[in-house]
């Protein structure tokens, strides 16, 4: 082979390289380092070549001279542009705005499953003339406990279900202590929802949290009756559950109630495109409010009577929709929360 043929050859080697190696840079030191290894006086390739030059037959120096000059000139230009695109990238990004890439889809935020169920719940109560209350996370034992007719030494005050802080003060362990707050801060008729969030020392798994919501309500006023609290807590039941609930009140034990009492339901699902009866699920504690609340907030309990009840929202979206992991709520995955972005999933 003639050194002319050897010598255009890897000529237009470099020059391909080169090329190829410029439009992969990703950084100007990047190609800096190509500048020099092909353009740099002393080690650069195409440098090389042209100081070789002089040892090349007469007759073929005119043809690779030129034709090392052309690329030396190509590559030096190249060279400039992909540098001018870097520090242009840096100040103005628009200038190399791809324009056949597809658009960015504008983010859409939805609202929390829990706080649909929470503002489902809240709308009915509405209906009936509730207003919204709430109080604070951070509370004391006599608001969590002891105005509640919970003494420390009660099971349901047990340190191994409370978050105690370290210096004073506890996490509320429900949403109760603000029907004390409320029983204080307003006159009957008293007929209020308190949504807000509690805390317990519980496990983290499919059906715990060590933090979750709850909704509480307190109706208190002269003339309150058991048929009051029956008839309010039914007529919720059916209307958030749906028509065709049947609504069980069983007798249970709350510490600030008396009687208490667990509500159940029983919905009609549709299932393989028949309705079908659920089992009863409980879905509510309740009862009429205990006398000694009533008296330690300074009311007569001889006038004044109610009810109360407290539910777990979080629960009752696990029930509603279906949801078969309470920690769905809480992994922000955007998947889960956007089923809702148009609306409650029904
Ligand atoms: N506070 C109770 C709980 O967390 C629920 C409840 C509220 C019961 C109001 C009766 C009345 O379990």
């Amino acid at each position: 082979m003639s050194p002319k043929i050897d010598l255009l050859d890897s000529l237009s080697e470099i020059e391909q390289s080169a090329l190829i190696g410029i439009s992969r840079a990703v950084n100007p030191e990047e190609l800096e380092a190509l500048r020099i290894s092909l353009l740099g006086r002393k080690e650069g390739k195409l440098s090389r070549i042209l100081k070789g030059i002089a040892s090349v037959e007469s007759s073929e120096r005119k043809l690779i001279g030129a034709e090392a000059n052309r690329i030396k000139k190509v590559l030096t230009e190249t060279l400039e542009i992909a540098q001018a695109n870097f520090e242009a990238n840096d100040k103005d990004n628009s200038k190399f705005l791809d324009v056949t890439l597809p658009g960015k889809k504008q983010w859409k935020g939805s609202e929390h499953p829990i706080n649909c169920v929470i503002d489902e719940i809240w709308q009915i109560f509405r209906s009936m003339g509730f207003t919204r209350v709430r109080g604070p996370e951070i509370d004391s034992e006599w608001y969590n406990f002891e105005a509640l007719n919970t003494p420390l030494d009660h099971p349901a005050a047990d340190e191994q279900d409370t978050l105690y802080l370290k210096e004073s003060g506890l996490l509320r362990s429900h949403t109760s202590p603000v029907q004390i707050r409320t029983l204080e801060n307003h006159s009957p008729p008293i007929r209020v929802l308190a949504p807000g969030m509690v805390y317990r020392r519980d496990t983290y798994d499919a059906t715990h949290t060590p933090a979750f919501h709850q909704i509480e309500g307190l109706v208190v006023d002269e003339g309150i009756t058991f048929i009051d609290f029956k008839a309010t807590l039914a007529e919720f039941s059916k209307r958030f559950w749906g028509a065709g609930t049947k609504v069980r009140f069983r007798p249970s034990f709350f510490p600030f109630t008396e009687p208490s009492a667990e509500v159940d339901v029983k919905r009609i699902v549709i299932r393989d495109g028949q309705e079908v009866e659920t089992d009863w699920i409980e879905v509510m504690g309740a009862g009429m409010v205990d006398p000694n609340v009533l008296e330690n907030v300074g009311y007569d309990p001889e006038r004044y009577t109610g009810f109360a009840f407290g539910m777990g929202p979080g629960r009752m979206a696990l029930l509603k929709y279906g949801i078969s992991d309470l920690r769905m709520f809480s992994q922000n995955d955007v998947r889960f929360l956007s089923q809702l972005s148009d609306g409650p999933i029904r």
